[in-house]
């Protein structure tokens, strides 16, 4: 049963489906080779479907993928050859009943599913990844999320597997004759396949218990080989978070009597939220402080939310059909961001999502593959988790709360869970439940859902001092992207404030408001603010209220006067990176025109200005003084010039260094306390700041400044500060003890899968250090494996995603060599070849003899023989 060739599947083709199953009753013989599956489905003719004139009954179709099959039966009796065809991708049936029952049994093997979709092996434990299509590689179905049923699961397995999972309640356990293990779950939700899961290992766990708010107690696990359960507490703690928050902040409690989390090693994405079972990726559930950055606490803390919060948006709430997928995505992606501010700092958690939206989402809505919100069509649905249907319909669902306010959107979203319970649904019956709910118009709102591409505003003021008044006008058009070449004007809510000239806040009307927000809905409008008794500095889009380009003609003093007194945290910071921005855009005009680079003045007055400043949060500060990204600055710009980016950056940063010295180290020193490591927002925030200092220090190259980063790192305190100084020794230290350093740190934790992850991604993302050649022998090291997600991201993905210097060398090879991976990786794990692709997807933004190189390179993966149909959409729409 091999899969079918790629295929477009359009949204305007969806049809109800022609069968409903009414419960689905699995058992599973485990074993490597051969796992044996056998299904048992309650069928019927789905009413909806079903045609009012007296037709017959049509095939049944079930999806399968690399399965073989062993026997069908209907109603007990086996079924005659003529009855089902296998066909690539499935199997057909005639159907005579419009109720019957199916007994089906295939056989599987886990060992050698290396594409880590169906049921697989992860260091000897089974487990199961389903979403989205991966159902079909377990069992012949109807594997869409608009076929929901009730779930009884059984499974045998030798004594030494001892814990046997699956979805919902345990309802029964003992041994076979054999000998083996047996346990029956039985989940009462009705769900689509993607949210099964199965999981069967030596696997300890750490329990505790949460009482919901109508005092049911709740059973919570987490579940981890032996060696890591020391690893399990911040996920426990940041699981009872989010279940409390829900219940608060979207009035959801939890329905199933336990609810349980399973780590893995080997994972394509960051965790699963399968129905009272979550699977995770190892990385984004284990942590402590001896091994764990505070970005991983963090990141942990915000997946852990997120899995969860989906049991109500996502499983309780289901998608229709995979065009639908942003409406449990951005949907959820919402919702965790919220919590992460509730627990956290809210303006840092805006800038670290905004960061990634302008970053990476702005980059993907600008090429070959940018796409809707709702996309109309795709090939490969594992293409579309895209940073499009997280972030940016995130943006969508927090615009609606904008325009809406808060409370008018709780009821939009009490009326959205209550009317669509268990059922499978679309993102225009949310946007209807949010109009319902408060007899609302969205309906030129709903236009993000179907326009792809980034819009931009451009931003005219004029102020008028006989009459009092100001107005600003906003222009907004969206660029051109593929299959889409006209636009309409979307409904963009643009939070602003004024400023006046010793700072303070303007009253913009007669209830003395300071802040608004303008309800820009034509190409074009201007709007007017009264009793404006002085010329105002405008705050634009504050809190970034939407995802867009926004360009006023500020000037540096602006930016200046805006990074000290604009009310909105965002917005001091955005004004910072303005600033940066435009330093950084002529310093690489600089740099192409031959000529010297100015000193960048006035980033080094503002970084001074912060440095001094004791009283403003030191995470806001770090976040400020660290200059956009090379990535950013490579999509902000008309056409990549690699050489000139890394010039004009490492020029600026190493200017500020040097010319502030004094003031990293005083503060520095001030901020590094000896406490024990806690992950609060002030610790992390103190770190931060202070590893930003060190950063500036190392980049000096003074003596002084690296033995202050290998003091840190020899007092082996934490990861966040052990990883800082050995990131800094290795970026900008001598070359030998770096090699030492790196060696011993290795010695130290080579039994830990987590911080060895950390140590390879550390050195292919090393501007100077991470080189080819040194990739190349990563690869080679003993503890890489190509079959493992985590470890190829951290090498290739650090060297090709996060090593603009080395990767973009000018000789190709970077390029060439990327190419030589995704091909190799596309036989064992096509999703990871095809998310792997991306850095060479955006050709056409480079020089043209960049250009041409990435596109050899991708000409040659398309050449290369078969591709699997994830790489093939990446390739094909790429080189189009
Ligand atoms: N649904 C998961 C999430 O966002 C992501 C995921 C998709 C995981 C596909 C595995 C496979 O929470
Ligand atoms: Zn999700």
């Amino acid at each position: 049963m091999k899969d079918a060739k790629p295929q477009t599947v359009y949204l305007n083709d969806y049809q109800a489906p022609e069968y409903l199953v009414d419960r689905t009753e699995l058992t599973f013989d485990l074993d490597p080779q051969s796992t044996l599956v056998k299904s048992h489905l309650k069928i019927r003719r789905n009413p909806v479907a079903a045609d009012s004139g007296g037709r017959s009954l049509p095939p049944l179709w079930l999806d399968g993928v690399d399965l073989e099959l062993l026997s069908i039966a209907e109603d007990g009796e086996l079924l005659p050859a003529q009855r089902y065809q296998e066909e690539p991708g499935g199997l057909s049936l005639t159907v005579t009943k419009p109720e019957f029952e199916l007994e089906i049994q295939t056989r599987i093997a886990p060992e050698s599913n290396t594409s880590l979709e169906g049921l697989y092996l992860s260091n000897g434990m089974y487990c199961t990844q389903c979403e989205a299509e991966g159902f079909r590689k377990i069992t012949f179905y109807p594997d869409r999320p608009d076929v929901m049923s009730v779930f009884t699961t059984t499974i045998v397995a030798p004594a030494k597997y001892p814990v046997l999972l699956s979805n919902g309640n345990k309802v029964d356990s003992g041994t076979t004759d054999d000998g083996r293990l047996r346990v029956t779950w039985e989940d009462p939700f009705a769900k689509p396949s993607y949210l099964f899961a199965l999981v069967a290992g030596d696997l300890q766990y750490v329990e505790d218990s949460f009482t919901t708010s109508t005092g049911r107690a709740v059973t919570l696990q987490l579940f981890t080989e032996a060696r890591n359960i020391g690893k399990c507490e911040h996920a426990m703690v940041s699981l009872k978070h989010a279940m409390r928050w829900d219940e608060v902040v979207y009035g959801r409690e939890y329905d199933l009597d336990i609810f349980m989390i399973v780590a893995v090693d080997h994972f394509n994405m960051g965790a699963m939220e399968n129905k009272g079972l979550n699977i995770f990726n190892s990385a984004c559930v284990l942590a402590s402080p001896e091994t764990a950055t505070d970005a991983a606490f963090q990141r942990i803390e915000s997946i852990v939310a997120h899995e969860y919060f989906h049991n109500w948006s996502g499983n309780r709430v289901t998608c229709r059909d995979w065009f639908q997928l942003s409406l449990k995505e951005g949907f959820t992606v919402f919702r965790d961001a919220e919590f992460s501010a509730d627990m956290n700092s809210r303006a840092v958690k805006r800038i670290e999502d905004v960061t990634l939206l302008r970053t990476a989402q702005f980059a993907e809505d600008a090429g070959p593959m940018s796409h809707p919100v709702r996309p109309d069509s795709y090939m490969e649905i594992s293409n579309f988790y895209t940073l499009t249907i997280y972030e940016k319909g995130a943006e969508i669902v927090r615009m609606i709360h904008t325009i809406l306010g808060a409370d008018a959107f709780r009821r939009g979203s009490d009326l959205y869970f209550q009317r669509h319970d268990g059922c499978a649904v679309t993102c225009e019956d949310f946007v209807v439940a949010m109009e319902d709910a408060n007899g609302a118009d969205l309906k030129q709102f709903r236009r993000w859902y179907s326009q792809a591409g980034t819009p931009i505003i451009e931003v005219e003021d004029e102020y008028d001092a006989e009459r009092a008044q100001y107005s600003l006008t906003l222009r907004q058009r969206t660029p051109a992207t593929p299959g889409q070449e006209e636009k309409l004007p979307l409904h963009i809510p643009v939070a602003i404030g004024l400023l006046g000239a010793d700072g303070k806040a303007l009253v913009l009307d007669k209830f003395g408001s300071t802040d608004t927000v303008l309800h820009l809905t034509e190409e074009s409008q201007t709007f007017t603010f009264q009793d404006i008794d002085e010329r105002p500095l405008p705050s634009l889009l504050r809190g970034f209220s939407a995802p867009v380009k926004l360009r006023y003609g500020y000037t540096g003093e602006q930016l200046q006067f805006l990074m000290q007194h604009d009310a909105d945290a965002f917005n001091r910071w955005d004004a910072c990176q303005r600033l940066a921005l435009n330093t950084l855009s002529s310093l690489q005009g600089q740099y192409r025109a031959g000529e010297t680079l100015d000193t960048p003045s006035a980033l080094i007055d503002g970084f001074s200005v912060l440095l001094q400043n004791s009283e403003l949060d030191p995470a806001l500060v770090a976040k400020m003084l660290a200059l956009p990204s090379a990535q950013e600055l490579a999509e902000q710009g008309d056409e990549i010039d690699a050489a000139a980016i890394v010039a004009a950056r490492d020029f600026a940063r190493q200017s500020i260094a040097v010319a502030l010295k004094p003031l990293f180290l005083a503060r520095y020193q001030a901020l590094d306390q000896r406490k024990p490591y806690r992950p609060t927002a002030d610790d992390i925030a103190r770190r931060g700041l202070k590893n930003t200092c060190l950063a500036y220090l190392c980049m000096t190259q003074d003596q002084d400044a690296l033995a202050l980063a290998r003091t840190q790192f020899e007092r082996d305190e934490n990861m966040t500060d052990v990883s800082a100084a050995l990131a800094a020794m290795v970026e900008y230290g001598p070359k030998d003890a770096a090699e030492q350093t790196l060696e011993s740190f290795y010695r130290q934790w080579q039994q830990d899968t987590q911080v060895v992850e950390t140590w390879f991604g550390l050195q292919s993302s090393s501007a100077g250090f991470g080189t080819l050649d040194r990739v190349r022998e990563l690869m080679a090291h003993p503890a890489f494996e190509m079959k493992n997600p985590n470890k190829v991201r951290a090498v290739v993905g650090g060297f090709a995603m996060r090593n603009f210097n080395q990767f973009h060398h000018e000789d190709g090879s970077g390029y060439e060599f990327l190419a030589d991976q995704v091909i190799a990786l596309d036989k064992l794990n096509p999703q990871i070849a095809s998310r792997l692709v991306t850095p060479l997807t955006r050709w056409k933004k480079y020089r043209k003899h960049e250009a041409g190189q990435i596109h050899s390179a991708l000409k040659r993966i398309s050449d290369s023989g078969e591709l699997s149909a994830d790489l093939y959409e990446m390739v094909s729409k790429s080189l189009a």
